[in-house]
């Protein structure tokens, strides 16, 4: 996508987002490259217990995961897979026949492409620009000769930012990938106590607040939105009822953000809501799953039950 579709699109749905009865902005726009370098300081961050435990969870159980995906296998993920987790995952793999990262960035995508082909020379790796959030047709994961079978690969929980539906349908996308013989390892923050995930959502440094500002300085620099930043605060909510964090911005005192004609008017108190982030429980997400045609066959948790990591097949495919 050309930089002036993306901002056409970007602009597009913060108008339509502004406007609705409850203000919100699409989560993928807090990662412009400011974003993504403070979402990354997020996760070296004390209070966001979500990476540190995802990649204890990964280290603990990665000669059972490497087992699991066996040799010749086609590692696909969902992400740059720049990080450590994808590395040590491709470095314990008998024999692994590829890797593909799906990343939208260029410029992510390289970078973690460049750094593996060094370190991993043995793997053969395909990298695909594209939206994983939109169908990806199957010609691009044809490999000659074909791999034993098919892993998408989805750690950092990640699913957590889609709503339900979008979850599902999400997850049936993958189950097309993977087809009959293949399978998905993904990677799901558990619901625990509310006070946890408030500080790992609105941590004592102040990162994820920067992290959620930026995105009023993107639409300001990228959009030219009219916007007086500092009329706004972040705020992390725990909503019970949907069991999901959302991030949102609020207004400190009565303030208008204009786009070109477009004007909208908040309140002291008014916000906007710029991200959720859903936390399942073990059974809560095998159900998820099953309405997307997977069968949650292995889980992995910690022992403070932070974390979790599913093996999905098809359903039907079960090992009863
Ligand atoms: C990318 N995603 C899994 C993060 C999360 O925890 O939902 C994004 C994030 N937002 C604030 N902190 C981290």
């Amino acid at each position: 996508m050309s930089q002036t579709e993306g901002n056409r699109q970007f602009l597009a749905e913060a108008i339509a987002g502004l406007q609705s009865a409850r203000p919100s902005i699409p989560c993928k726009y807090l990662y412009d490259a400011h974003g993504s370098a403070l979402f990354e300081a997020i996760c070296r961050s004390q209070d966001y217990y979500v990476t540190r435990a995802d990649l204890a969870l990964h280290e603990r159980h990665l000669p059972e995961i490497s087992d699991r995906i066996g040799p010749q296998a086609h590692i696909i993920e969902f992400g740059s897979g720049s990080g450590i987790k994808t590395r040590r995952l491709l470095e314990s793999l008998d024999k692994p026949r590829a890797y593909t990262p799906i990343e939208i960035s260029a410029a992510a995508l390289e970078a973690s492409v460049k750094d593996l082909r060094r370190d991993l020379s043995h793997v053969e790796i395909q990298p695909l620009q594209a939206d994983y959030t939109e169908d990806i047709p199957d010609h691009h994961f044809h490999l000659d000769p074909p791999p034993r079978r098919r892993v998408v690969y989805f750690p950092g929980s990640t699913i957590g930012n889609f709503d339900q539906n979008e979850a599902i349908a999400f997850l049936r996308r993958m189950g097309n990938i993977i087809g009959n013989t293949g399978a998905i390892l993904i990677g799901v923050d558990l619901l625990k106590p509310e006070p946890i995930l408030l500080r790992a959502y609105d941590d004592r440094e102040g990162i994820t607040a920067q992290f959620n500002l930026n995105l009023l300085r993107r639409m300001e620099r990228e959009l030219g939105v009219e916007v007086d930043i500092n009329a706004f605060r972040h705020e992390a909510r725990f909503n019970r009822e949907l069991s999901r964090i959302e991030m949102h911005l609020v207004a400190t005192r009565a303030t208008r953000i204009g786009i070109g004609a477009h004007q909208s008017d908040f309140a002291a108190g008014d916000s906007i809501h710029t991200e959720s982030s859903y936390k399942y429980t073990v059974a809560g997400f095998r159900e998820i799953a099953a309405r997307a045609g997977l069968e949650s066959l292995q889980v992995w948790t910690d022992p403070d039950e932070l974390f979790s990591m599913h093996w999905l097949e098809k359903s039907g495919n079960g090992e009863s």
